[in-house]
């Protein structure tokens, strides 16, 4: 298949591990020229060193946080001055939050919102005049398939995820004209950092393949997916071979999720 990712330009956001990470680095193998950017400096120097060593590629890493809406206009604008133009944007930064309704306190609601549903909100405003430009362009919001189908235990996450779908699905209506396509992949459980940690916290006496197959995740294809197993479907969502797919959301998640 022919992704024709060649020249393109992107920004991966959470760049620096897991998901982000492995998207950035599906990207760059495949031809594009790259953004990465996160909080921490250190993981994302870190980061582009591993891209372009296993590469070749350029990769420049840029430290933002994607609450903050003069960031995400700061990583676009040196994307433009480095590269001259943008294609594709990943909106990947974020964590997991998982509680009660009760257990939630204004704060937590806020913070939450900020990260997973402002933060796509920020950089798509900044990302969409450069795509423009182009003529063409694709947005993939990451985010979780309990999106689709909210758990009570899974607050604040699940809303904003659900937010993010909606985000998803208006954004693809109203920009389709300008031949922007913006879709979303809903993450089960895939063994990124934040996976890990929480396997090392909460079962650090199970082995990794124990705890991936352990039946109490309940995903019927039996096991934890990896990093490139999300890359895949996300790199070609980015490509010019899904020219036609738009307003979509796309589970990987072995079949954990309720919802198609
Ligand atoms: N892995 C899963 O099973 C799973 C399940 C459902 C949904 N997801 C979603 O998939 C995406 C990727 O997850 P992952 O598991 O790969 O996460 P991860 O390994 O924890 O990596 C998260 C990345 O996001 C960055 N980040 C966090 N907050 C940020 C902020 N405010 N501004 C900029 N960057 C920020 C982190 O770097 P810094 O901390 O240095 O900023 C890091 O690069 C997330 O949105 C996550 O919620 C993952």
């Amino acid at each position: 298949m022919d992704l024709s990712l060649t020249d393109k330009v992107a920004i991966v956001t959470g760049g620096s591990k897991g998901i982000g990470f492995q998207t950035a680095l599906h990207l760059v193998r495949e031809g594009a020229k790259m953004t990465i950017c996160a909080r921490g400096q250190e993981n994302l120097e870190t980061a582009a060193a591993k891209i372009k060593e296993e590469t070749g590629g350029s990769v420049i890493p840029i430290q933002a946080d994607v609450r903050k809406a003069e960031d995400c206009q700061m990583v676009v604008e040196e994307t433009i001055k480095q590269f001259g133009r943008l294609d594709i944007l990943i909106n990947n930064a974020g964590t997991s939050s998982a509680k009660s309704f009760e257990e939630v306190d204004l704060d937590t609601w806020a913070e939450d919102m900020d990260l997973k549903l402002y933060g796509a909100i920020n950089f798509s405003k900044s990302a969409v005049p450069y795509m423009k430009e182009v003529g063409k362009g694709s947005i993939i919001n990451i985010t979780a398939v309990i999106g689709k189908t909210p758990p009570g235990s899974s607050l604040p996450t699940s809303v904003s995820r659900a937010a993010g779908l909606g985000l998803t699905k208006a954004m693809s209506k109203d920009l389709g004209k300008y031949s922007i396509r913006v879709n979303a992949v809903c993450i089960g459980l895939i063994k990124s950092d934040q996976i890990q940690k929480r396997w090392q916290r909460t079962a650090g006496h199970l082995t990794w393949e124990e705890y991936s197959k352990d039946p109490k995740h309940a995903i019927p294809l039996g096991r934890i997916g990896e990093t490139e197993e999300a890359a895949n479907v996300i790199t070609y969502l980015a490509s010019d071979a899904a020219s036609y797919v738009t307003g979509t959301a796309i589970n990987v998640d072995g079949g954990r999720g309720a919802a198609l």
